[in-house]
């Protein structure tokens, strides 16, 4: 069998070192053993209001970060969800698949609609079943995950399983998490216990691919520290969060173990240290954020690639789809 990975990041503003390190990354490294699919994934995020014409120039963006990051759009399918109508057409099937007590159970949904539950968008509810489709329209056999998307491919799983069952067929594959190693978790600058992210009200708290020098410098400098000299050891960060948060980028961008990182820098202050560490993050971004630039401003490339690779999508997605409906029951 065809080992496939489908992934997708939203399409939702600012792309950041949290997602280079903790998605882009490992999504380049998966090209060489895997058959890659990489969506932008422009219907889930309109489960929260989107202005229409931002959205379109943020399509392009993270398009243009996979690219810059090292996503080769000949090597890997590369494309914007909604071009390919089978996800919400199987995202619909799944709505009648999984169950209500299943999407009770979602605690991102928890999360994203807090107080607010009467009020979002019925869309926020059903966003896991359409990221079933995504995964499933291409029987994707891996999906790189972190952390906050473990319960959703959970979910995924549960779906596939229950439609093989119901429908007495052996359709859908029993989708595996890839889990990203240490690099993965990158954390707010202002506060070491929540994830960097780019609906966070501070920029301060995240150092994002499209900054400049000068702002990366600053970033670092005001990042939020502890007053206590690094240690010999990464175990003994243990309990303090932003320390820990710092020497965890300095390691992934390095692509050294937080051990090491730490026994180089053993006995020295957080000075010193942001020091280095601000020239690892210019010297690492800095092609990426040029690149992303240069792709930026070239709007017809980076149309012609989502539409070339929409259509290599559908290619995939157009036969499994038709089993699909004619387990179901539709008249095809
Ligand atoms: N929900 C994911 C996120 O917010 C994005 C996503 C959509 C996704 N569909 C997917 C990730 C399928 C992996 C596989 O990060």
């Amino acid at each position: 069998m065809t080992k496939r990975v489908f992934s997708g990041a939203q399409p939702s503003g600012d792309m950041h070192l949290g997602n280079y390190l903790g998605a882009f990354r490992n999504w380049v490294r998966l090209q060489d053993d895997y058959e890659c699919i990489y969506c932008v994934v422009d219907m889930h995020a309109i489960t929260v209001w989107q202005d229409p014409a931002i959205l379109v120039q943020q399509t392009r963006e993270a398009a243009a970060a996979y690219i810059a990051s090292g996503v080769d759009p000949k090597k890997s399918i590369l494309f914007n969800q909604s071009r390919v109508p089978g996800h919400a057409e199987l995202a619909w099937i799944f709505n009648c698949v999984a169950r209500l007590g299943w999407l009770n159970r979602m605690t991102q949904f928890k999360d994203k609609a807090g107080k607010n539950r009467e009020r979002v968008s019925t869309g926020l509810y059903v966003y896991p079943n359409l990221m079933a489709a995504d995964i499933l329209l291409y029987k994707a056999t891996h999906v790189p995950v972190g952390e906050d998307q473990k319960q959703h491919l959970e979910l995924t799983r549960d779906i596939a399983q229950k439609f093989n069952t119901d429908f007495g067929v052996e359709l859908f594959p029993i989708t595996e998490p890839i889990i990203m190693g240490e690099g993965a978790r990158i954390m707010s600058l202002r506060d070491g216990t929540k994830k960097m992210s780019k609906s966070d009200p501070s920029d301060m708290s995240r150092l994002n691919l499209n900054d400049d020098t000068d702002t990366l410098a600053q970033k670092i400098r005001k990042a939020k520290t502890d007053g206590d000299l690094l240690p010999a050891k990464a175990s003994l960060l243990e309990g303090r969060p932003e320390a820990q948060n710092l020497v965890g980028i300095y390691a992934a961008l390095m692509d050294q173990s937080r051990d090491t990182v730490c026994a180089e820098f053993e006995g020295k202050g957080f000075g010193d240290f942001k020091k280095a560490l601000t020239e690892v993050v210019v010297t690492k971004l800095a092609p990426i954020t040029e690149e992303m630039k240069r792709l930026q401003a070239d709007t017809a490339y980076i149309d012609s690639i989502l539409k070339d690779g929409a259509a290599r999508a559908q290619a995939i997605a157009a036969p499994i789809l038709m089993d699909v409906k004619k387990a179901v029951g539709y008249l095809v």
